[in-house]
């Protein structure tokens, strides 16, 4: 169980993620929802860290996960991969090399630096990206595969870790129609088979309904919604997305599918490899 307990993060004054109280079984998969701004991001680097709470407590399993420090708290953090919209991986390296980066956080600094990995990490390096049905590209430098198949890549690196938490902020959003589905189906089989823990932010409201046992919908920092995604009422979808002031209907770009190519918004990229570079 991941439990949140009044959970705050301030930005100078400003307030982007609002007492937020959520309980997490073990094994769900749950997509978050919410206008820009909305405070998705920021409650998904909480629960990885890689920013810390103003105010409350994060716990997984019992234990205080915002109180760690040191080593248990990268081993956490190896317990709960990251997934991001700009993929994150290492453009100058094969996708092989990529892939065995998520072992980085089991090992120790000295075959790290050495870049040394082990023929059993190799074959579950591949075996990870036969799963994702992009090991004919092991030996590609990542920079050159499109960006469906770097997401796939960056899914086969957090199997790696061997996580039990997936968190994905906005996996699809910077994906045609056609890798979104292969994203998102990749992620809910992880989800089924292995029984791993799915938090997503999703920026499309049907990508939530079709894989998603539970949507939370954030407004202004506060959860204003948490139910089975059959809830997402017209209703309740305002409440998360605000009326819209000349009264018509929720807008495409927020209810469809298909990628908005308009929004493949570039974020300062949060996952800090490279230092574990040194040795490759
Ligand atoms: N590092 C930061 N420094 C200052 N303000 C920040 C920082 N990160 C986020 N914020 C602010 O916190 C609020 C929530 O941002 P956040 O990125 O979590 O929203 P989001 O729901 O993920 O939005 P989007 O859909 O655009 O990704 C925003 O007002 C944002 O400007
Ligand atoms: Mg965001």
């Amino acid at each position: 169980m991941l439990e949140m307990r009044k959970v705050t993060r301030r930005f100078g004054g400003n307030v982007a993620v609002k007492n937020v109280e959520l309980d997490i079984p073990n094994g769900q998969m749950v997509g978050v929802i919410g206008r820009s701004g909305a405070g998705k991001s920021t409650l998904l680097r909480m629960i990885n860290r890689l920013i810390d709470p103003s105010e409350g407590v994060i716990k997984f399993s019992g234990v205080e996960v915002s109180a760690l420090r040191g080593a248990k708290l990268r081993a956490w953090q190896r317990d709960c991969a990251m997934i991001f919209q700009q993929f994150n991986l290492v453009p100058r390296l094969d996708v092989l090399t990529n892939v065995l980066l998520g072992r980085l956080n089991h090992r120790s600094t000295a075959l790290n630096l050495m870049g040394i990995f082990s023929d059993a990490e190799r074959a579950s390096a591949i075996a990870a990206l036969e799963r994702l049905g992009i090991a004919q590209a092991a030996l590609q430098r990542a920079g050159t595969l499109s960006g469906g198949q770097q997401q796939r890549v960056a899914i086969a690196r957090a199997l790696m870790q061997q996580p039990k938490v997936i968190l994905a902020d906005e996996p699809i959003a910077s994906l045609d129609p056609m890798n979104a589905k292969i994203v998102m189906d990749s992620l809910a089989d992880i989800n089924r088979r292995e029984g791993i823990t799915v938090v997503t932010n999703l920026h499309t409201l049907d990508t939530a309904r079709n894989y998603c046992e539970r949507v939370v919908g954030m407004a202004a920092g506060e959860v204003v919604f948490d139910g089975p995604a059959e809830d997402l009422t017209t209703e309740a979808v305002r409440m998360i997305y605000g009326a819209v002031s000349d009264g018509s209907d929720i807008s495409e770009e927020i209810t469809s599918t298909s990628i908005d190519t308009r929004r493949p918004k570039v974020k300062a990229s949060t996952a800090s490899l490279e230092p574990a570079l040194a040795g490759f």
